[in-house]
């Protein structure tokens, strides 16, 4: 530790506050510059939680947090570590969306880079302006597709900011070397480029092609300078997702979170649906209602798992329909993109989601249509003549846009529904047994698979990784939590539940010849020795 006095109160890494040790205050010329007390890192988060609970709502509770995190990195984690199911929609969703909106109005520092368009040609030196020169990732977002909030441009910044602090708090993934970054190429939303207080850059997006460019330079720039650096993409428009995935998922070491990411948190989700129906996952029949990236994307997350189970990928495409706004997607349909045309299978032409379920006879529903209410009573009652126990996934979110409740889903299947949401839906009462519902959430995924991807320096992340994480991440339901109806694990353990995934998860890149590092004897003894611990320097002595 160099740093003295000041400077070393505003480093939010080595920053102790009230816990810096008479010796430390001695050593580091604080001694006057803070109260006389010396106090614990408990007292310090005894402290915080009584300011949060003066905060009249949730998004000033989340600036709280965020100013925390500013101030001491350590005390932040801590906190949070204190009640991740508490903390956890709060720094992330739904809380963030809220604060994205307001991004510009409730805007205190930086945190992280903003790269815009208009520094083409320049952004490795903007890039070596970041302090950290061992970066190992970086999520990166346009603003595009923020959670359903559609294009927010460079409001979007919560989006990285908050998905760096989930690594850390789920995965324990050390924050130094995680850069939030808002590619800002513009906006459409007419409303943010009128507002005074917007904080980017103010004019219409520009074309595909300057951003593919511009993310070329930028990708590029990465490689050189932070060579280890894994490059997370996160809400970007659709399109956009799956064309740039496509193009550098087996160049660089990248991912998508809204692609695989939520691919393998559903495959988690219907490997434990089967484990209840006790049925095969090459005999399932699958609608899925709603084929935008989500759609499509978990339609191919379910295709490369089932490849490893030995069926081709044409077979396994056979076994999946999407159904859009237009309708089922078969042949006659025209607009489609490649990836819907991969699932466009011999049918009438159908707008009726009930006939296209009486026709296809589907085993799991799964709705990813942004639109609320759509699974009526008798599209459950429907799924529930054809099957024992029809899987029905109703993802869309927030709340008011899920296409039925948890409730509704239990009500009328007669307690046979295998359920699973994208928001939490609270314990349903019905005939004598409590209901677990699923929130089908990311979070389960990503820090898991990020934390193996440091602790390996893989050099890729492939779908295989994703879906080991699945497997890992389903194996650690309890029966009991299966009999409930609960899919995945309950989000107050996350940590552990994180480290172990990840221990498999690494385990799978060296399997896969992805590692950058040789293979240790143990395997677990290196994901714990790498894990980040919100302490204080004089604590780990
Ligand atoms: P998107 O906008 O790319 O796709 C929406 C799709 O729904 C399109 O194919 C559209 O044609 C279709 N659609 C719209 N209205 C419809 C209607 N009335 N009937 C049938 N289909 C209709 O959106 P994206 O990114 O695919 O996200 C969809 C939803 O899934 C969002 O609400 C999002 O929050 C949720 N989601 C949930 C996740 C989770 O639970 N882990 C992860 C990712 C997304």
């Amino acid at each position: 530790m160099t740093l003295q006095g000041t400077a070393l109160l505003h480093d939010k890494a080595l920053n102790e506050s009230t816990a810096f040790t008479s010796a430390e205050r001695l050593q580091f010329g604080l001694t006057g510059l803070l109260p006389t007390a010396i106090e614990t890192l408990d007292t310090q988060v005894t402290r915080c939680l009584m300011q949060l609970a003066k905060k009249p709502n949730l998004l000033e509770q989340y600036i709280y947090l965020n100013q925390l995190a500013d101030e001491n990195q350590t005390l932040f984690y801590k906190l949070l570590s204190t009640d991740p199911e508490r903390f956890l929609p709060i720094v992330y969703d739904p809380v963030v969306g809220a604060a994205c909106l307001e991004f510009g109005h409730i805007y205190r520092r930086p945190n992280g880079i903003y790269l815009s368009i208009e520094q083409r040609g320049k952004v490795k030196e903007v890039l070596s302006h970041w302090p950290v020169k061992d970066v190992r990732f970086i999520c990166v977002s346009t603003g595009e597709r923020i959670l359903g909030l559609g294009d927010i441009g460079a409001n979007g910044m919560g989006i990285p900011v908050g998905k760096m602090q989930l690594y850390t708090t789920c995965a324990a993934v050390p924050p130094g070397g995680l850069l939030p970054l808002l590619l800002d190429s513009g906006t459409e939303n007419g409303s943010l480029l009128a507002d005074p207080l917007y904080l980017g850059l103010r004019h219409k997006r520009a074309s595909t092609k300057e951003l593919d460019s511009f993310v070329a330079e930028f990708v590029d720039a990465v490689q050189e300078i932070y060579p280890q650096c894994c490059i997370h993409f996160e809400d970007w428009k659709g399109g956009d997702a799956v064309r740039l995935l496509a193009k550098y998922k087996d160049k660089v070491c990248c991912y998508n979170d809204d692609i695989q990411g939520t691919g393998s948190v559903i495959l988690a989700a219907l490997y434990n649906a089967l484990k209840i129906s006790k049925e095969r996952f090459k005999d399932q029949r699958i609608l899925m209602f709603g084929a935008g990236s989500a759609g499509v994307g978990i339609s191919g997350m379910i295709v490369s798992a089932l490849a490893l189970e030995g069926v081709s990928a044409e077979a396994a495409r056979g076994q999946i329909s999407l159904f859009d706004v237009k309708g089922l997607i078969e042949p006659a349909r025209t607009g489609l993109d490649a990836e819907q045309k991969q699932y466009a299978h011999k049918h009438a032409p159908t707008t009726s989601l009930l006939d296209a379920i009486n026709s296809i006879k589907p085993t799991i529903l799964i709705g990813t249509s942004t639109v609320g209410k759509t699974f009526t009573k008798e599209v459950l009652e429907a799924m529930s003549k054809l099957n024992p126990r029809p899987v029905i996934f109703a993802l869309s979110n927030p709340t008011d846009h899920a296409e039925c409740t948890a409730e509704q889903a239990y009500t009328w299947s007669e307690g046979k529904a295998i359920y699973a949401a994208g928001v939490q839906f609270p314990p349903v009462k019905l005939g004598g047994k409590t209901y677990l519902p699923t929130q089908a959430n990311n979070v389960y995924i990503f820090p898991a698979v990020c934390l193996a991807v440091y602790v390996t320096a893989s050099k890729r992340v492939p779908d295989e990784l994703f879906i080991e994480a699945a497997r890992a991440l389903s194996d650690l339901v309890t029966s009991h939590q299966l009999d409930q109806g609960l899919l995945l694990p309950p989000q107050k353990d996350i940590l552990q539940i994180e480290i172990k995934t990840a221990i498999t998860v690494a385990e799978k890149v060296f399997e896969l010849g992805l590692a950058r590092i040789d293979k240790p004897a143990d395997i677990a003894k290196l994901v714990n020795s790498s894990l980040y611990k919100p302490e204080y320097a004089h604590m780990k002595k």
